[in-house]
């Protein structure tokens, strides 16, 4: 067993089940906190059933800063993943105030324990999102930061945060910006199946092919795009995962403190609604009913970044294709 041990925020389930996961494997110990919010605790045993054993969890809110003191208390974490966070735009915009609450107040309270505890280095899932949309595309790391709705914004707030820990608490800080993880794990026991009405379009696409809805919304075809419809770069979880352990391990390795270091994970390989809707149909011998309807208030065109720095600096790289992708994540709907 290594013996850094990390702190997981907001595990339990879609992208950070599959993190556990991986950093156990690689003989990380991760202790987890989540309250269980937009989670199920039977992912634990998912979990248990892939690696053997349950890792340790705690449910714990961010807002209760004694709970989450006793866990600072009780092991001696080298490292913070932080991941608990709200995350549908619809909502941000009709409660604010609960994403500020949520994403930013309750996330001061675990900077101010690692800041007590003297626990400095921290991964943050941050997001694409806090790219200005009049940049020119590709985005790269150094794109112009603008957001336009409230939880898009609390990611730019916690970067601009934590970049002050840096430079005057002495944090050292990974920011990963990512925007449509996609799929499943390898071992078919985790994966993306949202109850009820998914809001990310793959999963919509999978219920639909397998009869669970009536058919797909589409969110507007006046867009300009190759085909009118909006243009994403979607990654496979799995990739995205492999990527947090290589910005894991390179900042281990460095020998200098303090710093800031913002990295886009993206594949480099975009695709409109109406192409992936095609591709699907090809890898999944389905077809999938479509209406085109109003678009969304918030939606960009098209969001894609270049994801050299990554490349070059983690020596990461996405090597799942979007065909595989689409094999696997049927295999799950279809079992
Ligand atoms: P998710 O909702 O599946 O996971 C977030 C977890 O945080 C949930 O398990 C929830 O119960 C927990 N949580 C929320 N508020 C909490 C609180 N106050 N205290 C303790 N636990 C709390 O979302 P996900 O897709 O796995 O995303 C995880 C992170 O990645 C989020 O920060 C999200 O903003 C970011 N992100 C997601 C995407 C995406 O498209 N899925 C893209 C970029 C960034
Ligand atoms: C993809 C495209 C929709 C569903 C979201 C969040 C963003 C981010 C990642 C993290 C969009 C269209 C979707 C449907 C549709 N998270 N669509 N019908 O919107 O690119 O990004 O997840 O920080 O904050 O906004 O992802 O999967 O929802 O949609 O037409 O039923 O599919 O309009 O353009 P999106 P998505």
């Amino acid at each position: 067993m290594n013996n850094k041990i990390i702190l997981i925020t907001g595990w339990l389930w879609y992208i950070w089940s599959h993190w556990v996961v991986s950093f156990e494997k690689a003989w990380y110990k991760t202790v987890i906190v989540d309250n269980l919010c937009n989670s199920n605790i039977s992912t634990l045993d998912w979990i248990e059933k892939i690696l053997g054993y349950k890792p340790d969890f705690f449910k714990i809110d961010l807002r209760d800063k004694n709970k989450l003191e006793e866990i600072f208390k009780k092991y001696n974490f080298d490292w913070v993943i932080h991941f608990a966070g709200l995350k549908a735009v619809w909502e941000s915009c009709e409660k604010p105030n609960l994403y500020f609450d949520n994403n930013v107040n309750w996330s001061i309270n675990l900077f101010s324990l690692m800041e007590k505890y003297w626990v400095k280095n921290i991964i943050f899932s941050s997001s694409a999102t806090v790219y200005s949309q009049d940049n020119s595309l590709p985005l790269t790391e150094k794109s112009k930061l603008w957001t336009s709705n409230p939880y898009w914004t609390t990611k730019l707030l916690i970067e601009n945060i934590l970049e002050d820990l840096a430079h005057f608490s002495w944090f050292n800080v990974i920011n990963l910006r990512y925007f449509n993880p996609i799929w499943a794990h390898e071992s078919w026991f985790i994966w993306e199946n949202p109850e009820g009405i998914p809001n990310n379009l793959l999963p919509f696409i999978m219920k639909v092919a397998n009869w669970e809805l009536d058919k797909l919304s589409i969110f507007g075809d006046d867009y300009d795009t190759v085909d009118w419809t909006w243009v994403r770069d979607y990654i496979d979880v799995v990739d995205l995962i492999d990527g947090h352990l290589k910005a894991y391990e390179f900042l281990n390795n460095l020998e200098f403190d303090w710093f800031v270091y913002n990295f886009n994970l993206w594949v480099w390989n975009w695709i409109s609604v109406l192409e992936i809707i095609k591709e699907t149909e090809k890898v999944i011998w389905k077809k999938i009913n479509y209406e085109i309807v109003d678009r969304r208030d918030w939606d960009l065109a098209e969001v894609y970044c270049n994801p050299n720095k990554a490349n070059n600096i983690l020596w990461w790289k996405a090597k799942i294709s979007l065909d595989e992708s689409l094999k696997n994540s049927w295999r799950f709907y279809n079992k």
